[in-house]
């Protein structure tokens, strides 16, 4: 497949744990700016020290450190690509627009009680970012990644206090987006109430059309 597509969605609403099932069936090739960005604040690089701090917060990083970053890692792609995170303001769908035609975007919605929950509880794997829920998604050892054996970690932004503020920012800078991709007629809703395998098949569908 070599669509590129949106993946939109609250924090928590499952985008980073569908791509990753996408990207492996569908051979497309995942871009992350969350992941991106964690990368270059564990590696403690110019970006990551001017990022950690909005991200701590549970705000956005500017467009200045997050734009080109994704323009660099689409120009290199052949093929299909997963955008998770990214666009994440009318601003930055805009800016995606001059170097990147959108084919999907697909919104992935569930409710906010359900989403403080993933949160909270989520593991993410500090060697290949594979993430995990202690109650819905556990590992088999507790704290060891299944995949590559590295050790999972509760991401610094997963407090209850930095979730609720990270959902009040989706609300005000990132749900717009549904009406700009609607309006372009490339919007696809899926329900991401449910189990992750009942979820990933509406998701598919979704993108198969
Ligand atoms: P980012 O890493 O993109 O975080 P997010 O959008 O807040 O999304 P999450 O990764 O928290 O959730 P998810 O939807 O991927 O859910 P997951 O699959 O993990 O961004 C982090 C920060 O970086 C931002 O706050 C910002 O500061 C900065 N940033 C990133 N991009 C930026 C940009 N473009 N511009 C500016 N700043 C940017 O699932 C969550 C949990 O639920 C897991 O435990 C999982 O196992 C579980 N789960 C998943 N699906 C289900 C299911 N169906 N049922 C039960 N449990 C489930």
């Amino acid at each position: 497949m070599d669509k590129k597509i949106v993946l939109l969605g609250p924090p928590g609403s499952g985008k980073g744990t569908q791509t990753e099932r996408l990207c492996a069936e569908l051979k497309l090739t995942k871009i992350s700016t969350g992941d991106l960005l964690r990368e270059a604040v564990r590696n403690n690089t110019p970006l990551g020290v001017k990022a950690k701090g909005y991200m701590d917060a549970g705000r956005l990083v500017p467009n200045e450190l997050v734009v080109d970053l994704v323009k660099e890692k689409i120009k290199c792609v052949e093929g299909g690509v997963i955008l998770d995170g990214f666009p994440r303001s009318l601003e930055q769908a805009e800016l995606l627009d001059r170097f990147a035609k959108v084919d999907l975007a697909v919104d992935i919605e569930v409710n906010e009680d359900n989403l403080v929950r993933r949160l909270t509880l989520r593991r993410t794997c500090r060697s290949c970012n594979a993430v995990y829920h202690l109650e819905f998604n556990p590992p088999k050892v507790e704290s060891i990644c299944d995949k590559c054996g590295g050790e999972l970690f509760q991401r610094s932004d997963d407090t209850e206090r930095t979730v609720r503020e990270r959902l009040k920012v989706y609300k005000e800078q990132t749900l717009p987006l549904t009406k700009y991709y609607s309006k372009k007629g490339i919007l696809r809703k899926v329900d991401g109430e449910g189990d992750i395998g009942t979820v990933y098949q509406r998701v598919l569908k979704a993108i198969k059309g």
